[in-house]
């Protein structure tokens, strides 16, 4: 049955390299199709917010759409870490929030949006510490937020594939497996030298990350020992960061899953970046196999003009505005499918309580509910073993690779050192 949608403000927190690439040109989209009203973006450099205004791959796909921005252009940049609270004083409640910061500031920033009663999408990872999903997941759910994290690979039409093929039991029982994301070098050049350092983050905790939670999604086992190594390097700044992270996670059935990550994909090399998947099952007297080259998906094209690079693999799964039949061009791919099952849920809950208003907080807990069981879209409780898996590896990579064990025995999993 086609679900009714009720058109919502969003406030976008954050004007970086992920707003500008999936989620405004995402939310743009959802504004065609009434599942969000207006939008404002909010960052502390005009620069960013300026940029954003005036990216040309955005005023071609979205002609006729705008958005707000706080501060307004010409106002300057804003030295006030919390100048959202400012734009969310002004918005109805149970209106959209994405939040799409450095990871170290989502928790921070979560706990400030909160009392605000808005839905959100935070990028991943949603915080950096389990007890922090806990305590956020519980505010949530007390007030009837909606909380989606932004785990797109989920969404990928073949990890969806994946996990109905092995929940059938058609794989098998996971038993090893390879997974790999290195991110293109020019990334040391960006922002990330601002906030990617030793102390904050590493390759494994901001990219690894979206393989442990894919294997977790297909094969729904638990990870119980994480150990990581990493290999330190200096962003153009002088600030050191781990530039590179080997790990390693252990799964309640000893399936094992080596996840190699890095800021270091040649710039001038054919891919967005290195990625893929190999897993490896045992079944009933014979082996199974899944392979996912997520790097070269079978598409390759040599540009006669108008690129840095002129022979490039294109991924035409992950995001990309292309023709359709209404104004300028549609966004596309499982980066906007991912977007739009949480704005969309929460929309569609909204529309709901317009509809029975009396049963507000019921309509709404009922929504979280449903999709913590359904497991699609990452909530703060289906997918806090991310959490752990994070508190893991930090401790490990900052131990220079000693094991970290996640033990679920008790009512509050814990996460400790072997030795
Ligand atoms: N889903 C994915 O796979 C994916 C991909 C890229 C990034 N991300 C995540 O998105 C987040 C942001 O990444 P990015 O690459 O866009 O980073 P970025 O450094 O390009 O952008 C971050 C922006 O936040 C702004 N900012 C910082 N503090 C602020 C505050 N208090 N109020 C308003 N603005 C503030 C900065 O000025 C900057 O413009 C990270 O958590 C990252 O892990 C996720």
């Amino acid at each position: 049955m086609a679900q009714k949608q009720k058109a919502l403000d969003l406030t976008i927190i954050g004007a970086g390299m992920i707003v500008t690439d999936v989620l405004l040109p995402s939310a743009l989209q959802l504004q065609r199709t009434g599942v969000i009203g207006e939008i404002t973006v909010c960052d502390m450099r005009e620069s960013a917010l300026k940029a954003l205004k005036e990216n040309k791959d955005i005023l071609e796909a979205f002609p006729g759409q705008d958005f707000k921005t706080c501060p307004e252009i010409g106002a300057g940049d804003s030295s006030d870490t919390e100048l959202y609270k400012k734009v969310l004083a002004e918005k109805d409640h149970y209106g959209l929030v994405i939040i799409a910061l450095p990871d170290q500031l989502h928790y921070m920033v979560l706990k400030g949006v909160i009392p605000f009663n808005q839905h959100i999408l935070c990028v991943k990872p949603l915080v950096l510490q389990y007890d922090q999903a806990l305590e956020i997941e519980k505010e949530a759910k007390e007030r009837g937020i909606f909380i989606g994290v932004e785990y797109h690979k989920r969404f990928d039409r073949r990890a969806l594939l994946a996990r109905k093929h092995y929940r059938k039991g058609d794989l098998g029982d996971f038993a090893l497996g390879e997974s790999k994301l290195i991110e293109p070098y020019f990334y040391r050049h960006s922002n990330f030298q601002n906030w990617f350092t030793c102390e904050n983050t590493d390759p494994f905790v901001y990219v690894g990350c979206h393989y442990v939670d894919l294997v977790c999604f297909i094969t729904g086992l638990k990870p119980v020992e994480v150990s990581v190594t990493g290999r330190k390097g200096t962003f153009p700044n002088g600030k050191e960061g781990y530039m590179w992270s080997n790990g390693r996670v252990v799964f309640e059935n000893a399936g094992t899953l080596s996840v190699n990550n890095g800021l270091g994909y040649p710039d001038d090399s054919a891919g967005g970046n290195d990625q893929g998947l190999i897993m490896y099952f045992d079944g009933d007297d014979c082996a199974g196999l899944l392979a996912h080259d997520d790097h070269n998906r079978g598409v390759e094209y040599g540009f006669a003009k108008n690129v840095s690079k002129r022979f490039q693999y294109v991924n035409p799964d992950f995001f990309r505005t292309v023709p359709w039949e209404g104004d300028g061009l549609k966004a596309i791919g499982y980066g906007f499918d991912s977007v739009a099952a949480t704005l969309i849920s929460a929309s569609a809950i909204e529309a709901k309580v317009d509809g029975n208003p009396d049963r507000a907080m019921e309509i709404r807990q009922n929504g979280i509910k449903e999709a913590n069981a359904k497991g699609l879209i990452a909530t703060p409780e289906n997918s806090a073993y991310n959490e752990l898996v994070q508190e893991a590896a930090r401790m490990s990579i900052l131990a220079g690779g000693d094991i970290a064990i996640i033990d679920y025995s008790t009512e509050r999993p814990t996460v400790k050192l072997k030795k």
